[in-house]
């Protein structure tokens, strides 16, 4: 992880061109997949060195650690401190949903009623979101084997961090924490629609597709669940977690080029997470994107 804090690098769970890394037959052969995998902060993290705070993410990953799935989630006991944090995101977030989300997203933030003054459990949220979608979430330590990661949606899990960003930066991660969780993966995946996405990209992953195949679901990834858009009422929407997550995304996404969404165009695109995005893919409809990227996953797998 190499970032600066004025970056918008997040450096997800779902970016598959770290799947792409271990097809390599060495890596594979010198690496069990391990849900819990932690990787260290590097001396650019914002929290690198604040020993106080380094103590809490070990703190809130030994519940991760000691985590059997299936079971019931035990509580992330947060500090006032990590409280305050969250409500000052959700102060400067919710604004901005009001602004630029899009219907499908409002719909199951108001049906999750996440709490903005408390950073809110994640068993709770993931009893709403089984309940409205059958996905559940259960917890990781920390960033995990992307491809560990991406087959659990097949099954219905996503894998969620609880640990919350530093406080130096309260509108930036360098990677997921549980602000992109819940109120960027979760939020969405309370939504059948976006459930049964989820559920398709982790089939495609499961079948091993060949290292360009992943990559070209790489890009249709990142310009669809975590960065895509769509008009509604001749606006522009966020549908995308990375949008959904990040005031300074949604704020600056109207300056981006649209393009119609054409996957196949999309499998082809590069695109740099460390900048704000200069163009994006805009569906006519969230009824048009979903079913292209439906019928396109579907014949990936
Ligand atoms: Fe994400």
């Amino acid at each position: 992880m190499s970032t600066k804090t004025t970056d918008t690098l997040l450096l997800d769970h779902g970016d598959m061109r770290l799947v792409t890394s271990d097809t390599d037959e060495t890596l594979a052969a010198n690496s069990s997949p391990n849900r819990n995998q932690i990787i260290q902060l590097e001396p650019d993290h914002p929290g690198f060195g604040d020993a106080e705070y380094r103590a809490r993410r070990n703190s809130i990953a030994h519940i991760a650690l000691g985590y059997k799935p299936g079971t019931s989630i035990p509580h992330a006991l947060y500090t006032e401190r990590e409280h305050e944090l969250w409500r000052t995101i959700c102060e400067t977030i919710g604004p901005a949903h009001r602004r630029h989300a899009c219907a499908e997203y409002l719909d199951c933030i108001a049906k999750l009623d996440l709490p903005i003054k408390r950073i809110p459990q994640l068993g709770n949220v993931s009893s709403r979101v089984q309940m409205l979608s059958g996905f559940r979430l259960e917890p990781v330590a920390g960033l995990v084997q992307p491809r560990v990661f991406l087959e659990s949606l097949a099954n219905g899990v996503f894998l969620c961090t609880q640990y919350i960003r530093h406080h130096s930066t309260p509108l930036y991660t360098p990677e997921p924490d549980v602000v992109h969780e819940l109120l960027g993966h979760a939020v969405t995946l309370a939504s059948r629609r976006f459930a049964e996405l989820n559920r398709l990209v982790g089939a495609v992953v499961k079948r091993r597709q060949s290292l360009e195949e992943l990559e070209r679901l790489a890009r249709v990834y990142w310009f669809t669940i975590e960065f895509g858009v769509v008009r509604e009422n001749n606006q522009i929407k966020a549908y995308g977690t990375g949008l959904l997550s990040s005031a300074g995304e949604l704020e600056r996404m109207d300056s981006a080029e649209l393009r119609p969404l054409d996957l196949e165009a999309a499998a082809q695109q590069e695109y740099d997470p460390t900048r704000f995005q200069p163009a994006l893919y805009c569906a006519n409809s969230f009824e048009e994107m979903y079913q292209k990227l439906t019928h396109y996953l579907l014949r990936l797998s």
